[in-house]
Order: structure tokens, then sequence, then C-alpha cells
């Protein structure tokens, strides 16, 4: 197993050197702040630009899955089912010694269970070159145009709340009585991601669970009438308010924000399941309706998915968790339970882009 950054002097050792191509070390024990991973301390570079996503052909790799899964769910691994409906978790296989096989199968897996919790993962001690090349197979990574990311590796989204850091004071917590949002994230992307990694490198005594619900539930709750109406609108998914609130603080916007029209019930490419596909994160109105109209249908929406508890579940992390969740068909939140003044909680999402929403 490659050794954490954590545990590697910048005097004893500037390359690691099992990776795609070596890595410079030297500068991450600046800015430290006491993190474990500082590699992955969040970077923020405001002169960093990027140019519009263009379209791709999106195949997703759980099209190409045994339903079976002999190569993800060997005899030796052992699951169990969070709740019926969402999440399952995962014993006894390394998401990095997955061979192509596995990783399509890991792919139909979260579509069908809408979240994993792998336990126990040398994931997060990869090379970061490994960390990206084993998370694009499902598809281009997406490069966040506003977040913290890895300096020189912007395919790294960065969650960062600690002592000296807190984005929920900072940002938008400060007068809210819950912190819970509930989002998809990046869904105003033109192919928003699908099968997304989160792999957790330090963590509160407890709490800092990520709340998820299934989409597809949240839909098989309605009336068929109800389920009549929604199919054939759109909405539109806005990245301006994100862009804004980064520039106001001075932050990078790194790509102009898009807006985007996606269908509000989205079909899975692969599973063939239909799942509502507005949040309250990104989606701004309905096509079409007066704006009455659009407030009152989304707020229905997002009250009917936020107080179904008996589809959601928390993902509670480990040392070593990576959650893998299909980003298309669920929504999450962070939790902001635990006190930041005394601990830190630091992770890393990796985002693949999968294919324009294709409509119920
Ligand atoms: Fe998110």
């Amino acid at each position: 197993m490659a050794p954490s950054v954590a545990e590697i002097s910048s005097n004893a050792l500037n390359s690691i050197t099992n990776g795609v191509q070596k890595v410079d070390l030297r500068e991450t024990k600046k800015d430290v702040k006491g993190a474990a991973y500082p590699f992955y301390y969040p970077h923020f570079d405001v002169s960093e630009k990027f140019p519009p996503t263009e379209i791709f052909e999106h195949v997703d790799p759980g099209s190409r899955a045994d339903p079976a899964k002999p190569h993800l769910l060997t005899s030796a691994v052992k699951i169990h089912d969070v709740s019926p409906y969402i999440g399952t978790e995962i014993k006894g296989v390394q998401i990095s010694q997955l061979s192509k096989e596995g990783l399509d199968e890991l792919a139909l897996y979260a579509a069908e269970r809408k979240v994993l919790l792998f336990r126990d993962q040398d994931f997060k001690d990869l090379t970061p070159e490994k960390q990206i090349e084993i998370t694009k197979y499902f598809g281009p990574i997406q490069v966040h145009p506003t977040s913290g990311n890895a300096k020189g590796f912007p395919e790294f989204h960065v969650v960062y709340r600690g002592p000296e850091r807190d984005v929920f004071k900072e940002y938008y917590g400060a007068n809210r009585s819950s912190k819970v949002y509930w989002h998809s994230d990046v869904s105003y992307e033109k192919q928003p991601p699908g099968t997304t990694f989160f792999f957790i490198l330090e963590q509160p005594p407890s709490g800092g669970d990520t709340l998820f619900l299934s989409q597809v539930e949240a839909y098989n709750r309605l009336s068929p009438e109800f389920q009549k109406r929604l199919e054939g609108l759109t909405a539109v998914h806005s990245a301006v308010p994100q862009a804004e609130s980064s520039a106001k603080r001075g932050g990078p916007v790194r790509r102009e924000p898009v807006e985007t029209t996606h269908p509000v019930v989205r079909r899975h490419p692969v599973t063939g399941e239909k799942a509502l596909y507005v949040n309250q994160g990104f989606t701004k109105y309905i096509v079409g309706f007066k704006d009455e109209e659009s407030e009152y249908l989304l707020n229905f929406l997002y009250n009917h998915i936020a107080k179904g508890s008996d589809f959601q579940i928390r993902a509670t992390y480990e040392p070593g968790t990576v959650v893998v969740w299909d980003n298309r068909l669920t929504a999450h939140s962070a939790t902001s339970d635990y006190n930041s003044s005394d601990d830190r909680r630091h992770a890393v999402r990796l985002t693949p882009q999968a294919e324009v929403p294709i409509p119920a």
C-alpha cells in the first residue's frame, strides 16, 4: 500500500513513485493547519480558468455489467442493506483492486442501491493519479467551478470543515435554524454526474454523516395521475448563484456559470428507473409555468422529498470509508452536527459526469 501523504515528510520524500506520474509533495506542508492529509487541504486560485464543458458521448459502465456481479460481490464480500430502498454497506472488497468488470458491476450496483458504503478501503492512500484513473472510468471528472481543490489537481472537490475554517459559518449557514440542504451535485451541468465517489480523510468522533434519499422512491410515492403531470415538464438548473456567491467572497469562478434545462423526471440509462430530478440546491423554475405555479410545484416536491424519512438514510463514516452514489437517482445533504471548533471533517469527492439526462 502506498504511504499516506500525511506520513511522508517533506524532507524524506519528494515524490510518490507508484502513480502514473510523480507528484511533488514539497509544497504540501504549507498551510497544513494540522490536517492529516495536507495534500488535500482546500486550494483556491482565482486565476484558475477552464473552458466551457463540451458534450461527450457517455456509455454507462453499468450497461456492460453482469447483473449477478461475480467480480464485485465475491464469496468474501459481506453486504448489508441499510434500508429497503436505498443504501448498502459493503465489506471485503477493495475498489482499488477491482477489474474493469468489477467496476462495471459497481456502477450497476450503485444504480440499483443508489448509495454504496465501502468500508476499510485503501483508496485515500492511493496516489492522486490512481484515484483519478479509477474514477474516470465512470466518466470525465467534473472540475468544480468554485470549490476548493487540490493544488495542481482540479479534479478533486475538497470538503473541509475544522477549527480554522468553517464553511457553514463563512458561507451560508450563519442564520439558518437547520443546515440540512438537499441537493444533487452540480445538476446545472449539461451532463450531470452519475457514479460519484466520496472518500473520508478525517472525521469527528461522532456526527458529520451524509443524508441521502432515493429520488426513485420519491417519484414512486406519487399518484399515477401526478406522475403523468410531471413527465414531460422541464426545469432550469442554474450555476449562477454559486458563482456569484464565490465571486462575492473573493473565490474562484473557474468557468462561466451555465443554466441548463433538464427533465423534471429522468430515466436511468441502465436500470430504466424513473427518478425525480429537481433539487433545492440548483433548480430554479419549471419551464412554461408562471412564477407562482413553479414555486408551488417545486416547493411541494422539495417538501415531499425532505420529509420522506422512509426513503432516506444516513451514510456514516469510518476511517477508510468510500461512499459511492448514483447522483442521477439521489439527493443528499451534509449534516453539521459536530463542533468544528474542536473537530475536523475532511473529505474529497471525485465526480464523473454521465449522460445528458434522459426524459422519462
Ligand atoms: Fe453535495
